[in-house]
Order: structure tokens, then C-alpha cells, then sequence
């Protein structure tokens, strides 16, 4: 088995959180899943998840805190609906959300944790962050997970990938990766996301890395380790 540990996957129900949980079960990872509805859960992965199943939300402390015990590494595939004016802010759910996950993961022992972030969370003047300044909240959520576990025994990988996007199977496409911010856009797959984020627990060239990554051309894959390495040797 390429990875060990368990793995929580936080935003679960969520449309990238599901592939994520579907490559784990592909990998044979074992995993637990963090989400606010347990009947979305049952309904999304059928009545055998229900003994793996976390209850909660990433606003409460003690929700939280129970998710991360007895986990090896997270995936944060959370997200807050910036479309509707009733859902909480992105700086209750992507900064402050994302930052409570990381601190109780890390006082709990969780060693490696990776988020699921955007591109152009660098950029202030961004038209989406007309959307409560949500890839600023999404940036500042980053730089807590980099502080907490780019430490000697931890480990981050942060995923900014491009416009979301649900048209194929993981590994049908290129991947195209990148550090600094500087694609100007581009498209990915939430199942290639997924392969990426899961991937991401074993590759050495993953560790402590933030980058963007969206789809080049069609062609299969056997995994995205050579982009993983690319990106690493420059
Ligand atoms: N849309 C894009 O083009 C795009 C581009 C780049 C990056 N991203 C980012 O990529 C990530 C994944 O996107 P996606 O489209 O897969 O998101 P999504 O389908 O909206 O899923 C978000 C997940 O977060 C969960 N969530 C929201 N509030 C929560 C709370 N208070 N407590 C616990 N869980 C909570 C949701 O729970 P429920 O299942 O209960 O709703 C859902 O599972 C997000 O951070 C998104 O901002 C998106």
C-alpha cells in the first residue's frame, strides 16, 4: 500500500471531497470522513461508511476536535458557498474554518495535512473577491497551514487548482503545474484534483509544496507523479 496512515476527508459530501474519498477506496487508504450531514453521506456512499463517519462543522471547536483524533493526515476539501447570501462567509468557513482544522489536527497529532485551495489566491483585485474577498480568506487559511505543518516531522501540500470542472475520469488528462501564482486560468477536473490531493501522501516531490495545477491535454495517465517531479526539479 502506498500509504499507511488514515486519512480524514474534510468537506466529504462536497463534489471534489467525493473523488477524493473515491481514490482513497481506489488506493485501499483507510479513511474516516468530516461532513456536516450524515444522511448526505449514507445517501452519497452507502450505509458502510456510517462506522467512518465524523458529524460537525468546521465553525465548531469541539466538532472539529473530535473529527481529527486517531487520523494520520487530513484532506481539506472545504468550501463555503459564496453564491448564497445565508451561508457563512468564506472567512468563517475557507480562513477561519480551514485554520481550525489545522490547529486541532496538528495538537492532535495529525502529521500531514492537505488543503485544497484556488488559483490567484494571491491576487487582492481579483473579481471573485467581490465575493467576501473569499481567495484572500482562502490565502491567509493557506499561510496558517504552511506556518503549522511545514515543521520539522509535519508536512503541507497546498492544491490551487484552476476552474473546476466535472467531465471525466482521474489520469485522462496532462496535468500542467506550476509555483508563484502565475497562471492567468485554465481548467481541471475535480476528479483529477482528487488524484492529486491523494497522491500528494506519498510523493516525496508533494512535501511542503504549494502550487497550481490545471489540465493540458487528453491523453491517460498511470498517475501524476512525473508532474509532482518536474515541478520539483525546476
Ligand atoms: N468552483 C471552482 O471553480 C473552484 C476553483 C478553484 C478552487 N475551488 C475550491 O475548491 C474547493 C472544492 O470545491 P468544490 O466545488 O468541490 O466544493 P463544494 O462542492 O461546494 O464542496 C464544499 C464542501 O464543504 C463543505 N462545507 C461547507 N461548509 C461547511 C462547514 N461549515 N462545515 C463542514 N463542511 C462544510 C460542504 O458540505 P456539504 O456537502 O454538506 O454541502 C461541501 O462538502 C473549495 O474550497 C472551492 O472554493 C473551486
Amino acid at each position: 500500500m502506498r500509504y499507511n496512515g488514515t486519512v480524514l476527508v474534510a468537506g466529504a459530501t462536497g463534489r471534489t471531497g467525493r473523488w477524493v474519498v473515491r481514490r482513497l477506496q481506489h488506493y485501499g487508504i483507510d479513511f474516516r470522513l468530516f461532513v456536516r450531514s450524515g444522511e448526505k453521506a449514507v445517501e452519497t456512499f452507502g450505509p458502510e461508511i456510517v462506522d467512518r463517519l465524523s458529524v460537525g462543522s468546521v465553525e465548531n471547536d469541539a466538532e472539529v476536535d473530535a473529527a481529527v483524533m486517531n487520523v494520520d493526515a487530513v484532506i481539506c476539501a472545504l468550501g463555503g458557498n459564496v453564491m448564497d447570501p445565508k451561508a457563512p462567509s468564506p472567512a468563517a468557513i475557507d480562513r477561519d474554518g480551514v485554520i481550525r482544522l489545522a490547529d486541532r489536527s496538528k495538537k492532535r497529532g495529525v502529521s500531514r495535512f492537505i488543503l485544497i485551495s484556488s488559483l490567484a489566491v494571491t491576487k487582492p483585485d481579483h473579481p471573485l473577491n467581490k465575493y467576501g474577498n473569499v481567495l484572500t480568506m482562502k490565502l491567509e487559511g493557506e499561510d496558517e497551514v504552511r506556518r503549522l505543518f511545514g515543521t520539522k516531522d509535519f508536512g503541507y501540500t497546498v492544491l490551487r487548482p484552476g476552474g473546476l470542472v466535472d467531465e471525466s475520469e482521474p489520469l485522462m488528462h496532462k496535468m500542467i503545474f506550476d509555483t508563484g501564482d502565475r497562471m492567468e486560468t485554465g481548467r481541471i477536473d475535480r476528479s483529477d484534483v482528487a488524484e492529486a490531493a491523494v497522491e500528494a501522501l506519498w510523493i516525496p516531490a508533494a512535501h511542503n509544496l504549494t502550487f497550481e495545477l490545471i489540465q493540458g491535454e487528453e491523453a491517460r495517465q498511470d498517475s501524476f507523479e512525473k508532474f509532482y517531479r518536474d515541478l520539483a526539479a525546476g
